[in-house]
């Protein structure tokens, strides 16, 4: 990913943000969650993006947000289910979202999978349990290249479950992070410096 493209997604997400604490009263700045979704896609779309990881891919509904916005910048994402039963599904919804030759669905826990996958990422959304986040985050991480993206999901509404997490990525010198939660459930945006 270019410098430049980074920093307009880091300006974007910072713009989100801002209009989420001053919000003009005007209750269309609070996007709904379908929007958030497509956000990330754009996020992916406006990058260049060529190596994406899903952590937690449920029934594909993110996998298949991100894979259309991969479909521009000539990327692939690999995600990872947990659950043999909703991977099963996931790699159907991908199928017949006609993303087949862009999302590679992985079956299994993360934990084992993503030291099993070669090479690093520049684009990565977490959105598994909750309590796992930092033990992901420590995993995942030092693959990711500099200026890459780390998402994760549910940052404000289970912060919570995370506060171990949330305190590794904010006020860390080797990262710029911010947090867009234009409805209740909150994305952090984690930008990879060097
Ligand atoms: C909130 S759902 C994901 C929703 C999905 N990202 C979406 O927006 O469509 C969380 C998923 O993470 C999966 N999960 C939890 N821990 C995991 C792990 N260690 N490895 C892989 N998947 C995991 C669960 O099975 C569950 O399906």
């Amino acid at each position: 990913m270019s410098e430049r493209a980074a920093a307009l997604i880091f300006a974007f997400a910072l713009g989100l943000t801002a209009s989420r604490v001053a919000p003009d009263a005007q209750s269309s700045s609070i996007l709904p969650p379908d929007v958030v979704k497509l956000l990330q896609a754009l996020m992916v779309a406006a990058s260049g993006v060529t190596r994406a990881l899903e952590i937690g891919g449920a029934l594909g509904y993110s996998a298949i947000w991100i894979g259309y916005g991969l479909r521009q910048t000539g990327g692939r994402l690999t995600t990872i289910e947990y659950d043999p039963g909703r991977a099963k599904l996931l790699v159907d919804h991908i199928r017949r979202a006609g993303l087949s030759d862009i999302v590679t669905v992985v079956p299994g826990d993360a934990f084992k999978e993503i030291p099993r996958l070669a090479g690093g990422f520049d684009f990565v959304f977490l959105d598994a349990w909750k309590r796992d986040y930092k033990r992901f985050f420590d995993l995942v991480f030092p693959r990711l290249v500099a200026r890459g993206l780390f998402l994760a999901h549910n940052v404000v509404n289970k912060q919570a479950e995370m506060r171990d997490f949330l305190g590794a990525i904010q006020n860390n010198p080797a990262m710029m992070t911010t947090v867009v939660s234009p409805s209740a459930e909150g994305v952090s945006v984690t930008l990879k410096l060097r």
